[in-house]
């Protein structure tokens, strides 16, 4: 989307429409992740039940999935649930893949319109049968967009992915001679996909949480104190700007400005 339409959509006067124009967009991060927390927490400063904190966060979802499709960011990872996750009380794991249906069915369209492919990374075949189906049914009817890809990372894990990816290795007979990074990088459910530029945390805590472990190697991390339910575009521009203001260096060190000649 161009500069000007993006200017359409944020109000003008808005912080989003400041914040737009001080966006470089040819230094946009590729693939941005997100670890979405602070949930129980937004529900609890409300003496909500917790779950209607993951209900608000579908707001912010729908809100940073079509922002980052807006902007022209390419991959866009949320982490919905994770493999430890389970440990919640049942409820609560039931009320989250209710949400997840929900949406899928509910934001489908706007998927499409938006020309977003959808796809999901985790163990698929531990989840229920019918969030199954529903996931099938996105991952298939936007299979053909070309616009930005949106993973779910859903009963995920890190080091989970690490181990059957070298498992699937094995299997598929790949000699110790030819284990690369690259050819590993083949074998995990992000296979294709470029390594996060940006990995977000909202609500504070300074941990990965077992996500993307292998693919973050040189992922910016930016931390806001903000909880994910009140986590809105304003907040993924300034982690955008943020992000553009650091010098990537890889383990490398910094080129020195070329002068003259
Ligand atoms: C962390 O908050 C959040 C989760 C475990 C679930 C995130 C899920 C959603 C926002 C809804 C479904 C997602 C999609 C992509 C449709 P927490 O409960 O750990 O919060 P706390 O740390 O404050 O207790």
């Amino acid at each position: 989307m161009s500069l000007e339409n993006l200017l359409t959509w944020a109000p003008a006067g808005s912080r989003e429409a400041s914040l737009v124009r001080q966006v470089n967009f040819d230094r946009l991060p590729v693939h941005v992740a997100v670890i979405m927390d602070g949930n129980g927490r937004w529900a609890a400063q409300r003496h909500l039940p917790r779950v209607e904190g993951h209900r608000a966060g579908i707001d912010s979802v729908r809100d940073i999935v079509e922002t980052s499709a807006r902007l022209g960011i390419e991959v866009l990872t949320l982490y919905a649930f994770s493999v430890e996750n389970w440990k919640r009380p049942p409820t609560e794991v039931a009320v989250l893949m209710g949400l997840l249906k929900r949406y899928l069915r509910l934001e489908l369209e706007n998927l499409l319109v938006n020309d977003i492919r959808f796809q999901v990374i985790g163990r698929q075949d531990e989840l229920p049968a019918d969030v199954r189906r529903e996931l099938d049914v996105g991952r298939e009817r936007t299979r053909d967009n070309h616009g930005m890809l949106f993973n779910i990372a859903l009963n995920y894990g890190g080091r989970a992915e690490i181990v059957e990816a070298a498992r699937r290795a094995i299997e598929d007979g790949l000699r110790p001679s030819d284990l690369t990074e690259q050819r590993f990088g083949e074998f995990l459910y992000t296979a294709g996909q470029p390594d996060p530029d940006l990995l977000i945390r909202t609500s504070g805590e300074m941990r990965v949480s077992n996500f993307l472990l292998w693919q973050i190697a040189y992922a910016e991390i930016w931390v806001t104190e903000t909880l994910w339910p009140d986590f809105r575009a304003r907040h993924l521009l300034e982690a955008i700007l943020d992000y553009q203001k650091r010098d990537r260096r890889y383990g490398g060190i910094t080129q020195p400005a070329v002068v003259g000649h």
